[in-house]
């Protein structure tokens, strides 16, 4: 029942999204690999995309208009004052797309930053021409519908005649659209419309599909309600499709009955509960089957605005300072993952020992019925814990919290397949800022393991736990690892690891600085150092300047002299002793209940409550 797809990013080439790919959107014309419903897509295709803006001919105010751009004051323009859209073009065929050779060669000349395209397999019944191949069209609007509405003729809908009339097609796709355009038209934002009119049709035929896909060139909005539906992500740009395809790059599936949303600068996926008046057992059946969300909590403009700020204040301070949370783009997160499994590095491994001994007394203990992790990463040590909880029969939810989108969406998928009772709620926020906790089913196991606590300074550490405990219950339990202080050699090893993998994973501040700013660090200009400052007792890594230099961050205004032999801290790693830990947290508002250590005493992983 057709495979759709809808891209934002920078404008490339249609042929990059549609035909280039293997198992991309033309393949999947005759040869889908999860198409749940139908075998080929041959009764039609087509595809909507935005044109690049082009100067105003003769003009010379340099502002992007021209005939491609419209202005729209209608009510579904609400809020967008009297900004102009551009209008997108659309080419659409009643042939299958295999059969077209002008569509191959357009795609090689047409090149567009948004673009929504499908292929057809017609529902009996409905009109077989091309104004029945999505997209549809509304203003700036491009829509698609995979699925199929039984008995559509006779759907109660309450569309006025006149737009029944004006139907694009005899079609259910088209009556969908009718329906969704016009709540557009009211001014409802497009994830509400889709939501709406998914709720609408599925109670009148609960077993329709109805997988949308609606954009306006700069955000997407699709809903999973009967077939697949996965998304990929980059630094600058977002693939939602009915399938992946084989092109290099990590795509996500989105569970069934959910709605997602999209923007270049991020995902978001949330459950699609039935209407209020559908029986608690259909709410029930509806919460197994949307078990994974993600949703992305990070202010807009984090990704500028805060690393803006936390460059501006730490590389103008002396000594220069960064904050860690900067490392975890995609390649820093699979760069920490690696040192994890390095010899040297022996956190990750003493952990996991105390969990394996410890899971099932910390599931008799705290019988908890949500999970929530802090800065989760991979998941990987979690597994003990999730283990020992669905053993116990007390878990129901699991509630990691990353500032890496990446790593939450790869664990989160996972840990969904592997746990299938599991409710995996995952949420991209900074835990400094916001914990987002609320309405988990308590009593809830926060657990903050890898020692990353000590990532932060003391007095980081003591806003944190206070912050924490006043949002936590008193069924409430924190599990928290920590680093131990012990032999300086064996701590700058862990540091300092012989393949030089710390060493990338430091530098990988700079790539980031470089991709987000505009930078032009040069990261062999820079050696990986990591000391033990012995009166603080923390590690600390540092980029340290060969020689003299100058590095300059356009997007800041900002030229920074290096001497030769400066330093930029780009982490602290504190160790902790058991009688000073469990003095701040006391002073943050905790009791320490448990304290454990491996066997060699490297690690600690404590429990403790809320004061
Ligand atoms: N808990 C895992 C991963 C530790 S790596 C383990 O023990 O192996 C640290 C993780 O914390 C990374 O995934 C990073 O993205 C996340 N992180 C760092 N600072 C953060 C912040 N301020 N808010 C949310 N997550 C953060
Ligand atoms: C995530 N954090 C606890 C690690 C640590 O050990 O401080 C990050 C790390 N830095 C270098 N190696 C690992």
């Amino acid at each position: 029942m057709c495979r759709h797809l809808a891209y934002l990013g920078p404008p490339v080439p249609l042929a990059r999204l549609l035909t280039e790919p293997p198992r991309g959107l033309y393949e999947q014309a005759w040869q889908p690999r999860r198409q749940r419903y139908g075998t080929v897509n041959a009764d039609g295709f087509g595809v909507g995309w935005y044109p690049e803006p082009y100067p105003r001919e003769g003009g010379t105010d340099g502002r992007p208009a021209g005939p491609a751009r419209e202005r729209h004051d209608g009510p579904g323009d609400s809020g967008d004052g009297d900004e102009t859209f551009p209008r997108p073009a659309r080419y659409r065929r009643a042939v299958p797309v295999w059969a077209d050779e002008n569509f191959t060669e357009l795609t090689r000349a047409v090149r567009s930053g948004a673009v929504l395209a499908a292929v057809r397999s017609a529902t009996a019944g409905t009109t077989q021409d091309e104004s029945a191949a999505a997209p549809f069209r509304d203003g700036r609007w491009l829509f698609s519908h995979n699925g199929a509405v039984p008995d559509w003729t006779r759907l109660p809908t309450s569309l006025p005649a006149a737009e029944l009339l004006a139907m694009d097609a005899r079609s259910d796709s088209a009556l969908l659209w009718a329906m969704t355009a016009r709540r557009l038209r009211q001014g409802e934002p497009p994830g509400g419309a889709l939501a709406a009119v998914v709720r609408e049709v599925a109670a009148a035929r609960p077993t329709a599909r109805l997988n949308f896909l609606l954009t306006d060139g700069r955000t997407v909005a699709a809903t999973a309600w009967g077939d697949t539906l996965w998304y990929r992500t980059g630094p600058d740009h977002v693939l939602v499709a009915s399938e992946p395809d084989d092109a290099p790059g990590q795509w996500h599936e989105v569970p069934d009955r959910s709605l997602l949303l999209a923007t270049t600068a991020g995902v978001r996926v949330v459950a699609l509960r039935p209407a209020r008046n559908d029986s608690r057992d259909s709410e029930d059946t509806i919460m197994t089957e949307s078990r994974f969300t993600l949703e992305d909590r990070l202010p807009a403009g984090y990704f500028t605005e805060s690393l803006r700020a936390d460059v501006l204040a730490g590389l103008g301070s002396s000594p220069r300072t960064l904050p860690p949370k900067w490392f975890y783009d995609k390649r820093g997160s699979d760069l920490f993952e690696q040192i994890t499994r390095l010899p040297e590095y022996y956190p990750t491994r003493a952990e996991q020992e105390i969990l394996e001994r410890r899971a099932p007394e910390i599931a008799e203990l705290t019988g908890a019925a949500t999970l929530v992790e802090l800065g989760s990463g991979s998941s990987r040590k979690t597994r003990l814990l999730l283990d020992a909880l669905t053993a116990a029969g007390t878990l129901r939810r699991y509630a990691p919290l990353d500032v890496s989108s990446t790593a939450l969406a790869e664990a989160g998928d996972a840990i969904c397949r592997d746990y299938p009772q599991l409710e995996v709620t995952a949420t991209v926020a900074d835990f400094e800022q916001d914990l987002a906790l609320s309405d988990e089913p308590g009593p809830r196991l926060l657990a903050f393991l890898g020692s990353t606590i000590g990532n932060l300074d003391r007095a980081q550490r003591l806003a944190f736990y206070r912050t924490l405990s006043l949002a936590l219950s008193s069924d409430d339990v924190l599990l928290l690892g920590a680093d131990l202080v012990k032999d300086p050699d064996v701590l700058v090893r862990a540091y300092d690891d012989t393949a030089g993998v710390t060493a990338e994973f430091d530098k990988n501040v700079l790539h980031v600085l470089n991709r987000e700013l505009g930078a032009d660090f040069d990261p062999a200009g820079f050696d990986h150092v990591a000391l033990w400052n012995t009166e603080e007792e923390r590690i600390e890594m540092r980029l340290r300047s060969r020689t003299a230099q100058t590095v300059k961050i356009p997007e800041l205004d900002l030229s920074l002299d290096f001497a030769q032999a400066e330093d930029l801290r780009t982490e602290l790693s504190c160790k902790f002793r058991r009688e000073t830990l469990t003095e701040e947290l006391h002073d943050g508002g905790f009791t320490v209940r448990q304290w454990w250590t491996d066997a060699a005493g490297r690690f600690a992983l404590l429990l403790a409550v809320p004061n």
